[in-house]
């Protein structure tokens, strides 16, 4: 099968052809993805009887910095399962060190990386769906949408049109946290909704 020069040049971002295609590499670098993702914060307005609204406080809910477990731990291909950013519903997610650099990979290699499990398209489950041979989550149960790990979680085939919220995650030492998301969990309307 013939790639279009162009789609190849955007996903591989190589020497500058992206843009010599007249395209954008889609592949954020760490730096770009934490930038991104941190300012996705939610604000809250309380309003207070009697008080005008110029005085009115403002709280701001921001993501959970919660541990998940530890560097040193992982196995290639092994995927461990936690939930973020609560316990609550489409919280359930996957920790995965894939063996290949990746977008927004954490540690040495690059090569760690997070996603919620529930499918973008219409909430199916990609539990135990992981392809190690093509670093990919999928088919969906449902219709078979299929998501590529190492670049941010975009979907390869299927119905879907959004990626897979990626979990941005910070490492301290051999400790590896959440620390907030790119994108929205299905079924929710904000992924701090609790
Ligand atoms: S719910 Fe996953 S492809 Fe439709």
């Amino acid at each position: 099968m013939t790639i279009d020069p162009r789609i190849a040049a955007a996903v591989n971002g190589a020497n500058g052809e992206a843009e010599a295609a007249g395209t954008r590499p889609c592949l954020m670098n760490r730096r770009s993805f934490l930038l991104t993702g941190g300012i996705a914060t939610t604000v809250i307005m309380v309003g207070i009887p009697g008080l005008p609204e110029a005085q009115t406080p403002a709280v701001v809910a921001t993501y959970p910095r919660k541990f998940i477990t530890r560097l040193s731990e992982l196995v290639v291909d092994e995927p461990f399962d936690f939930e973020y950013p609560d316990e609550g519903a489409y919280a359930e997610s996957i920790l995965i060190k894939l063996g290949r650099e990746a977008g927004g990979g954490l540690g040495p290699e690059r090569d760690v990386v997070a996603f919620n499990y529930t499918c973008t398209h219409q909430g199916g489950p990609l539990q135990g769906t992981y392809q190690a041979a093509d670093k990919a989550l999928g088919p969906c149960p449902l219709h078979l949408t299929t998501f590529d790990l190492t670049r941010h979680g975009i979907f390869i085939s299927g119905q879907a049109y959004q990626s897979l919220p990626q979990v941005l995650m910070e490492l301290e030492g051999d400790d590896i946290y959440a620390v907030g998301m790119f994108g929205l969990i299905y079924g929710r309307y904000d992924n701090l909704q609790g």
